[in-house]
């Protein structure tokens, strides 16, 4: 009973994304453990009202009122985008995560706290980037991506070039984008793609600003894990030119 209860959120939930169960070569597993009955509810009843539909996107009908865009490329359980939801409460989110055990715990959090400046895309961030406006966001968020450590996985990490080219039309002259990590080798494979890319500058100015975490990067869970284990963190932050 358990289990079919599961499976059918899980296939609610796949229908409605735009690729449905098809798995993208970008991110891991798509589920985890059952979820909660009070999350699978949440799942049909304010996930629907909160996911971002296809075709292109208008953000100011998506988020009436706000003055300001943002998104998170795989929002894991949710903290960092619940955090700057708060602190932003006149911009506009959208959160992109295809780990239905993170997106059951976002929408747990959108419900107890009232959010209203969240919206969903329950797949590949890719499939939303190429459907926003140019120059839209003021903000993207790419925090700990999965690494791909292997040398033959590389091609699934996410800064690659194609990426960049979307970010870099999305993001307004100026904008943001923060990312976090605490893989060396994928801080330098980031590095080398970003620096090497004119349409973004590296905002630091000493390595302090990239070995602490600055202000207004609110903690994420996987941070917190790598911290525990002893892993170092790096914080890189690029502006739009
Ligand atoms: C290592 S976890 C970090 C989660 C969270 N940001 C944190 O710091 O706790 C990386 C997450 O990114 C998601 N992800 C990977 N590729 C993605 C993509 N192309 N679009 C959206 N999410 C993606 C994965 O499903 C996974 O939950």
């Amino acid at each position: 009973m358990g289990t079919n209860r599961y499976r059918a959120s899980t296939e609610a939930a796949l229908r409605l994304t735009e690729t449905g169960s098809r798995r993208s070569d970008l991110y891991g597993r798509r589920t985890g453990r059952p979820l909660s009955g009070q999350q699978e509810a949440l799942i049909g009843s304010l996930l629907p009202r909160l996911i971002v539909s296809s075709g292109s996107i208008d953000l100011p009908s998506l988020f009436p009122g706000a003055k300001n865009f943002a998104l998170e490329v795989g929002f894991g359980g949710g903290e960092h985008l619940v955090a700057q939801s708060q602190a932003f409460p006149s911009t506009g989110f959208i959160g992109c995560e295809p780990f239905l055990n993170g997106l059951a715990k976002l929408l747990s959090q959108i419900d107890a706290l009232a959010l209203k400046n969240i919206r969903i895309h329950t797949d590949d961030a890719r499939d939303v980037l190429v459907r926003l406006p140019d120059q839209s966001l003021s903000s993207v968020f790419v925090m700990f991506p999965d690494p791909w450590p292997k040398v033959r996985h590389h091609k699934r990490r996410f800064f690659q070039r194609q990426t960049l080219d979307l970010l870099a039309r999305v993001l307004r002259p100026g904008g943001e984008l923060r990312l976090a990590t605490d893989h060396m080798d994928y801080a330098r494979w980031a590095l080398a793609h970003l620096m090497a890319d004119v349409r973004f500058r590296w905002s630091a100015r000493s390595a302090a600003d990239w070995r602490v975490r600055p202000e207004g990067w609110p903690p994420t869970r996987y941070e917190q894990k790598a911290l525990i284990a002893g892993r170092s963190c790096v914080y890189l932050a690029f502006q739009r030119a």
